[in-house]
């Protein structure tokens, strides 16, 4: 087609999507572009422009996009019915997947959305406990709910373990059920589990939390600390789930929470994710099994779906062959390598932080080992250099680069490209 009407139609919808949509966007991303297609490790959009796909869907297409056998997968069960409420086979048999896989996994509820797994996750603490607090980490990314939207993003960053509500509409009242510590600081967690030993119910954490790996013996102090005091360990796996390993951060950190939630990766690109853990913690979601006071009552219309379970059962096949998660590191350790070499070689004060299959550049010469420190970061100078990439056809999240296996040297160059061309401009001006 022609690239002026292909340009033209991307600008109509963009158009379009300002009057039908709150600012103009699903809430995610950049309202300025609309894909249309995605293959491998790249993307396309409605202007017909070719992106090295580093957003990856925010994390789901680890395996890339449309990659052929899940959607077979897929298309083989959108063939013969798409939703059915009651259980099916895939969903049946994804759930062995996990539990296989993932060291914590005795059993597994599904639900669709990973904020709706952290949110049942929290309350499975609080009814296996029979305790209301949750202790939480300033940054730490858990959804939409409101326990999590406590201190995920505060702008001016209160006194711990006070928690910030980063969005309207939460009630008052919930600032009594947060506690909120940094980030790697082991010292203030034992102090608050000690302090509130009696009233907390669950510690939840993101293993690697957004792009900071845990400083050596801060996931082992806290199953320490809260297996101590009888306080629920809640690993939020959904981005790192069958990602920085097949069995998860738990695997490659080792260390073995009480519960974990997964997503993205799981549903290979449908909506799916799930709370897995210990049986006597799942046990809360069967009536029978802990009777009308300790039931956690819990449905939902698309759980299990057949379709996503289908895909996702499809995605972890592709993640299990020999010499997958290899592949995966050599390709983000080249990529982590390349973009600390340029940096340093265009004389940008910055550091690249994260694991392998995900990573990004932080503009801070400060070492950065929670949410404050990434906030002593040049969002600025990030946010340009995001949007140089773009021009160069590089896509990536705001504060992330998610590696695929699907990423090819050729990508690969690419980006190395564009790198150095977008450092040029950015140490230039
Ligand atoms: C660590 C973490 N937990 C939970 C979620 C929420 O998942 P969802 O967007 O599927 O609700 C996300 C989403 O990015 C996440 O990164």
């Amino acid at each position: 087609m022609n690239p002026v009407v292909e340009q033209d139609r991307e600008l109509d919808l963009i158009e379009k999507a300002k009057h039908v949509l709150p600012g103009g966007s699903f809430g995610n991303f950049a309202s300025d572009i609309v894909i249309r297609e995605g293959r491998g490790g790249r993307v396309w959009d409605e202007s017909g422009r070719e992106y090295v796909d580093f957003l990856l869907g925010s994390g789901p297409m680890l395996v890339g996009h449309a990659h052929p056998e899940v959607t077979a997968a897929a298309q083989a069960r959108i063939a013969q019915g798409t939703t059915f409420f009651a259980n099916n086979r895939y969903g049946i048999e994804l759930a062995e997947a996990i539990i296989a896989a993932v060291p914590c996994a005795e059993q597994v509820r599904f639900v669709s959305t990973g904020s709706e797994a952290d949110l049942y996750a929290m309350r499975a603490a609080r009814a296996f406990t029979k305790r209301d607090k949750i202790l939480k980490f300033e940054g730490g990314y858990h959804g939409m709910s409101d326990y999590s939207l406590m201190s995920l993003a505060p702008k001016r960053p209160g006194n711990f373990p006070q928690p910030i509500p980063d969005s309207a509409g939460i009630p008052k009242s919930l600032r009594d059920e947060v506690l909120v510590a940094p980030f790697n600081d082991l010292d203030m967690v034992n102090g608050l589990v000690r302090e509130q030993r009696d009233e907390l119910a669950g510690v939840i954490v993101e293993p690697m939390q957004r792009i900071i790996p845990p400083a050596p013996g801060f996931l082992e102090g806290l199953r320490k600390v809260t297996a101590e005091s009888g306080i629920l360990l809640i690993f939020d796996e959904v981005v790192t789930g069958f990602r920085l390993a097949y069995g998860g951060a738990q695997e490659y950190y080792g260390v073995v929470p009480d519960l974990c939630t997964l997503g993205k990766v799981i549903g290979g690109g449908f909506p799916l994710a799930a709370i897995a853990g210990r049986r006597d913690i799942m046990a809360h979601f069967d009536r029978r099994a802990v009777g009308d006071e300790g039931f956690l009552m819990q449905v939902g219309t698309l759980s299990g779906n057949p379709v996503a379970a289908a895909a996702g059962l499809a995605t972890l096949g592709i993640l299990k062959r020999p010499g997958a998660y290899d592949r995966l590191f050599a390709t983000g350790r080249e990529l982590m390598g390349t973009l600390t070499e340029l940096l340093r070689h265009n004389g940008v004060t910055a550091q690249v932080t994260g694991e392998p299959p995900l990573f990004d550049a932080v503009f801070s010469g400060e070492p950065v080992r929670d949410y404050r420190g990434t906030l002593l970061g040049n969002t600025d100078m990030l946010r340009r250099f995001n949007a140089l990439l773009r021009e160069r056809g590089v896509l990536k999240g705001e504060s992330k680069y998610y590696v695929s296996l699907a990423h090819t040297s050729d990508d690969i160059r690419h980006t190395r490209e564009a790198w150095a061309s977008a450092l040029e401009e950015l140490a230039g001006g």
